[in-house]
């Protein structure tokens, strides 16, 4: 029986296309060197993971370090350093040997939608303020867009949207939980398999398994947030906030993030600021 409707294998060839297209469109998305850091390969599964911070990071980082032995208790501690943890068991690979093993091996990336990606990142690090770290940036980020004296603010996203901005244009490195996709894994150098998307996730890990030996051997994980609005309604809450300027200055940041995996700016641009 065949329906119209495309197989999850069709769609996902669709993505591969799609992406070595749209990298000949954007010059390789401006990327001339593959970065490597952010890659981890399984040679016992024969597995090669980009990983994108904020972009279903917590199910993989579970499984690749439960294969290497990790305790569970370890891995959903939230103090573990996960991406530490799991380089100590899967080294890292220099550019030239990494480009190899993506011939040998089932390479795959993790993506989402960017300006959801951009949102995750907000809340949990900035507004959830469970790690030391991030509640300092939080107040550092609120002092100095604020001259209010309050040395405890929160940002609001407006607030967060002109320090990616600002860093942008200062060429400060970007924090890796809202770093763009094209500079933590340099998809235009790469050569994947599969393509998952947070937006269809289950589906697509269950064909990453159907094609690799992994039936039965991943485990979904999900994070427990409190989270109370709908993803529609922090789209309107936030991007609300944002004049066209800024709304435009940070599109342009994740523009080929957009393209690459086709999303569009539409359900994001329609709630901006018309007047500045
Ligand atoms: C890979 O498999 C070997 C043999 O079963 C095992 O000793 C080793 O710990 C595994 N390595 C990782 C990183 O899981
Ligand atoms: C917050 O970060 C700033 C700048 O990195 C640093 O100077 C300051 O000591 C930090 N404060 C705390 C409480 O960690
Ligand atoms: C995975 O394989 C099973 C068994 O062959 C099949 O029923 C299922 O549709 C496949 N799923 C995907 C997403 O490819
Ligand atoms: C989330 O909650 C479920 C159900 O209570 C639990 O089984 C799971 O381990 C929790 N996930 C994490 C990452 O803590």
């Amino acid at each position: 029986h065949k329906s119209a409707a495309k197989t999850v294998d069709e769609i996902n060839r669709d993505r591969l296309f799609h992406l070595r297209r749209a990298c000949e469109s954007t010059n390789n998305g401006g990327k001339y060197t593959i970065e490597s850091s952010f890659y981890i390969h399984v040679k016992n599964e024969s597995l090669l993971y980009c990983l994108v911070f904020k972009s279903g990071t917590t199910t993989w980082f579970y499984n690749i370090n439960r294969w290497a032995g990790i305790s569970e208790d370890t891995i959903l501690d939230h103090k573990t350093d996960n991406f530490m943890l799991a380089r100590m068991k899967y080294p890292w690979e220099n550019p030239r040997v990494l480009l190899t093993s993506m011939k040998n091996t089932y390479s795959f990336i993790v993506v989402r939608d960017p300006f959801e990606r951009l949102i995750s990142a907000y809340e949990e690090r900035l507004l959830g303020q469970l790690h030391p770290y991030f509640t300092n940036l939080s107040h550092q980020i609120y002092t100095r867009y604020h001259d209010d004296g309050n040395l405890f603010g929160i940002p609001s996203f407006q607030d967060f949207a002109r320090y990616v901005v600002d860093q942008f244009r200062n060429e400060k490195p970007s924090d890796l939980h809202w770093r763009p996709i094209n500079d933590l894994c340099t998809p235009c150098l790469a050569r994947y398999d599969s393509i998952i998307k947070m937006e269809t996730f289950a589906r697509d890990v269950e064909h990453l398994a159907n094609r690799t030996n992994l039936h039965g051997k991943i485990k979904p994980v999900q994070m427990n947030h409190s989270r109370r609005d709908s993803v529609d309604t922090l789209i309107e809450k936030y991007f609300s906030q944002l004049t066209k300027q800024q709304f435009d200055d940070l599109y342009d940041i994740y523009r080929i993030d957009f393209e690459l995996f086709q999303y569009s700016s539409d359900k994001y641009s329609q709630f901006v600021k018309e007047t500045t």
